[in-house]
């Protein structure tokens, strides 16, 4: 029998919050249309590849009569790229809102990831299987992956399962590249007549999927919750053994909202945040000479101990590093079987003195030979570097210490420095939901089989006035296409949904930057402790500082009431184009294969679990 921790059993019995539009009858919630919409940049390009789903209207939830949630309905849902807290619950939020909508509808679980759904690869999640995971952490429920579809054969082999299953609609839980997939597997859907429809969900602990219309992404909450739990830790630690400098590394593989929004939780001494390290076009020796100034400080007042916050990403937005990364990158492409050959680290620095120019050779030469072995491991499916695998930390800690042991020499220097390295990342991408992350997911989950009950498809489910306590939130749909633009992605421009990064003229970046001086210099110290699910509101239902920063506090609203007409008129405007061409050639696809056996999971007994 499975062992349950005491908190997951009390978990079982928590009930997530909605907002109260999607407390009423299914059949009672219309969904109302705005204006049609662009995308954010190159509408001409992407009008152009989104003949069907380009520029479709807004979608919110209101009240009104909606008799089609009442039909039965056949749904696969899938988990994409990373785990982030809250997956569970926006399966737990569709499948309830599925079952409500018709006890007959089916949901099923592709497994995996996308390569599920092309490989036909899934499982029927029902009431036993899904109530093992509510409002608990993790993916695990049908498993993640990181497939891109993007041949012609994936496409093909994602309709055919589609066709097999008689899919009424497929949600993606994901990033923005999993929705940028979403998007255009929608598009696909409607070019080849297919009547499965599309509907993607905002997911990612680095908080890099918001805008105008997205106000988070699911996870970023709780993760930077659990990562200012340890980083307080070992503040105090700091604070009490007053001995140790601590570099942490954060998750957070391009933009810098994780450390970010940690450093306002915690006060660090320094926080980098890698869009100004860029924008200020700094070098590495810059950025390592600015914490030795502040080691230095301190050490004047006695305090040679401190923490250091590094977002992952840091490497690839420092110029000089920027430039040999992608060199590597190309490279290593270029030449794979050359470059397999070398064996030992030598060999392969060897190989490069020969490839790379001067300059950047001596950039890659100045590494410490660790890290720079890491610069050449082993790339992502898309050629890239993995960031998390680059031991940022250690590469600064290593620098400073050299640094700090030349002014020493020089006589600019009487401080003691000792540091320890640490990477906070998996730590926090299955906590249990925080009771934010929740309610949020279970939302988004309930909001995308209302906008599959009402027809919509290429759209992502958001909720909005997220600091407005759950009751007062808002529900609809984006178009996908809206937040799309077209970018260079290896060698030739791809349409992608445009990724947020830390805004220097934003207002979490401005409350750092107000205050980070005073924290250098005095210890300024903040423990948040670890994340509360039951006590006072103040302590257990915050949203993250960067969403109240950004969005202030939420309305108070009331539910609106349906205008038919408007609805009409703009969803009408958008029906599939019948001339319109497949993106992709249709080829033979594989047959799908019989459903996978299910988990071990779904045979262990939840006898133990205290029942919803
Ligand atoms: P997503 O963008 O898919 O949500 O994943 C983000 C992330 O958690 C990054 O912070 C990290 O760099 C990366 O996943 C690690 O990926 P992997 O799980 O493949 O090691």
């Amino acid at each position: 029998m499975k062992t349950i921790s005491s908190l997951q059993t009390a978990r079982y019995g928590y009930t997530p919050k909605l907002p109260k539009v999607l407390t009423l009858k299914p059949e009672t919630i219309a969904i109302e249309y705005g204006k049609p919409t662009k995308s954010v940049a190159d509408q001409k390009e992407l009008a152009e590849l989104f003949k069907n789903t380009y520029g479709k209207p807004e979608a919110t939830f209101v009240k009104g009569k909606n008799p089609s949630v009442k039909n039965e309905i056949r749904v696969g849902v899938i988990l994409s790229g990373g785990q982030a807290p809250g997956g569970h619950n926006v399966i737990a939020g569709l499948y309830d809102g599925i079952k409500k909508g018709n006890a007959k509808s089916k949901l099923y679980g592709f497994l995996g990831g996308p390569s599920g759904l092309t490989d036909g690869k899934y499982i029927e999640i029902k009431d036993k299987f899904m109530d093992e995971y509510r409002n608990t952490g993790g993916f695990d429920i049908i498993g993640s992956g990181r497939t891109k579809i993007e041949t012609p054969e994936q496409y093909a082999q994602a309709a055919e399962t589609a066709k097999k299953l008689k899919l009424d609609a497929i949600v993606i839980i994901g990033g923005d590249d999993s929705n940028t997939n979403a998007a255009l597997l929608a598009e696909h859907f409607l070019a080849i007549g297919s009547s499965t429809r599309v509907i993607g969900v905002p997911k990612t602990i680095d908080g890099d999927l918001k805008n105008a219309q997205i106000e988070t992404s699911f996870g970023f909450d709780t993760a930077t919750k659990t990562y200012s739990e340890l980083i307080g830790n070992i503040e105090r630690d700091a604070n009490s053994a007053k001995k140790y400098w601590h570099f942490i590394k954060l998750m957070g593989r391009s933009a810098s909202h994780i450390a970010l929004e940690c450093a306002l939780q915690t006060q660090p001494n320094v926080c980098l945040i890698s869009e100004e390290v860029e924008a200020k076009k700094m070098t590495l020796r810059q950025v390592t000479d600015n914490l030795c100034t502040i080691i230095s400080k301190r050490a004047e007042n006695g305090e040679n101990f401190g923490v250091i916050l590094i977002p992952e990403g840091l490497v690839e937005f420092i110029p000089e590093m920027k430039t040999l990364i992608s060199t590597l990158n190309d490279l290593m492409a270029a030449n794979e079987e050359d470059f397999n050959k070398c064996k030992t680290f030598q060999d392969k620095k060897r190989w490069l003195q020969l490839k790379l120019k001067g300059d950047m050779f001596r950039t890659f030469d100045s590494l410490p030979e660790g890290i720079a072995d890491q610069f050449l491991a082993d790339r992502d499916p898309h050629g890239n570097v993995q960031v998390s695998r680059i031991d940022t930390e250690k590469l600064l800690a290593q620098m400073v210490e050299s640094r700090l042991a030349e002014l020493k020499k020089a006589g600019k220097y009487n401080g003691k420095f000792s540091s320890y390295c640490h990477f906070f990342g998996y730590e926090g991408r299955c906590a249990f939901p925080s009771n934010f992350d929740a309610d949020y997911c279970y939302a988004l989950g309930y909001t995308a089989f209302m906008l599959i009950a009402s027809g919509a498809t290429g759209y992502l489910a958001s909720v909005r006035n997220l600091t407005a306590p759950a009751e007062y939130w808002t529900a609809g749909g984006i178009p996908l296409t809206m937040m799309m633009n077209m970018e260079q992605r290896h060698g030739s421009k791809k349409p992608v949904i445009k990724k947020a990064l830390v805004e220097l003229d934003g207002k979490p970046f401005k409350e750092y930057a107000k205050n980070r001086d005073k924290w250098a210099i005095e210890t300024s110290f903040v423990f948040p402790g670890a994340i509360q699910y039951y006590g006072p509101e103040e302590v257990c239902n915050q949203c993250s500082k960067t969403l109240k920063l950004e969005r202030g506090t939420g309305k108070k609203t009331e539910i609106g009431t349906a205008k038919p007409a408007a609805k009409v008129a703009s969803e009408k405007a958008k029906a599939p184009a019948k001339t319109a061409k497949a993106p992709a050639k249709k080829t033979a696809a594989k047959t799908a294969k019989a459903p996978a056996k299910k988990p071990a999971a779904k045979k262990a007994t939840a006898k133990k679990t205290a029942k919803k």
